[in-house]
């Protein structure tokens, strides 16, 4: 079972998350993050570039969950434009050592495993941010995935295509393919930490940590991990069976075991 935490707003998480992520960089300055698109891990990428002073992120590496197929490149919607934006650029990581899946027509067909490799080449991830769809995606690793599945490319729902509209002029804006890690890929992390906040990421929440394992949900597979944590804030928490105890747990907790 994953480790859940609740906290009282996303700036707590986003403060939480990036402790844990100085931690790993002190002891491991070369670390391999897993990067999250999105608006949950933002306030995990401010807090860590509020705390950056003093250490030393020029060795850091960084691998993107995800991307979109076929937009041009310098999309600012592309993943890729958003991760310097967001992650690069304000942590002043350096940009060679960040990959994105590549999304770009011409090489989409062995873009799946070149990233596979790049990965393995890399030792693997020591800790990846995950956030969640509403239908309960991570990465974009859609309803029916396996969890088993690598890197590759998918088709996204409408439902997913309907929720990121808000990045594009319209829905017919967002592109219908993507590229994403598979469930297998992100299994693989060394540890996950699963972001999500607000009432409308409650079900999938519920549905993840405490219902069937299963490919429709294909959250639920961080409960196969053995070093999964999951921050919440009271609202996706809400529908949790067992968020009492997750309190009790995580109060008792020995300090020096961080998250
Ligand atoms: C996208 C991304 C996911 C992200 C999800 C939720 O589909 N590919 O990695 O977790 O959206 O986004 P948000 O955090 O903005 O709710």
């Amino acid at each position: 079972m994953a480790e859940v935490v609740i906290v009282g707003d996303s700036g707590a998480a986003g403060t939480l998350v990036a402790e844990a992520i100085v931690s790993l960089i002190e002891e491991r300055p070369d670390a391999v993050l897993g990067l999250a698109t999105g608006s949950t891990p933002l306030p995990v990428y401010e807090a860590l570039a509020a705390r950056s002073q003093g250490l030393d992120l020029s060795r850091v590496r960084g691998f993107a969950l995800d991307e979109y197929v076929g937009l041009p490149a310098g999309h600012p919607e592309s993943y890729r434009s958003v991760i310097t934006r967001e992650v690069v650029e304000p942590l002043g990581l350096v940009p060679e050592r960040i990959q994105v899946p590549n999304g770009a027509a011409e090489t989409i067909q062995h873009a799946g495993a070149d990233y596979e490799a790049a990965i393995q080449a890399a030792g693997g991830v020591d800790l990846q941010i995950l956030g969640i769809g509403t239908d309960g995606h991570i990465g974009f690793n859609e309803p029916g995935s396996s969890f088993a599945s690598l890197t590759r490319v998918k088709t996204l729902t409408e439902q997913t295509r309907r929720d990121n509209a808000r990045f594009f002029d319209s829905i017919d804006d967002v592109p219908m393919h993507c590229i994403t890690q598979g469930l297998g890929t992100i299994l693989r992390a060394r540890h996950l930490v699963l972001l999500a906040f607000g009432a409308g990421k409650a079900a999938a929440i519920a549905a993840a940590l405490e219902g069937p394992l299963s490919a429709n949900l294909p959250g639920s597979a961080v409960q196969l991990h053995p070093r999964a944590t999951v921050v919440l804030d009271e609202a996706a928490a809400s529908e949790l069976q067992h968020a009492d105890y997750y309190r009790y747990a995580y109060a008792n907790k020995p300090a020096w075991q961080g998250i």
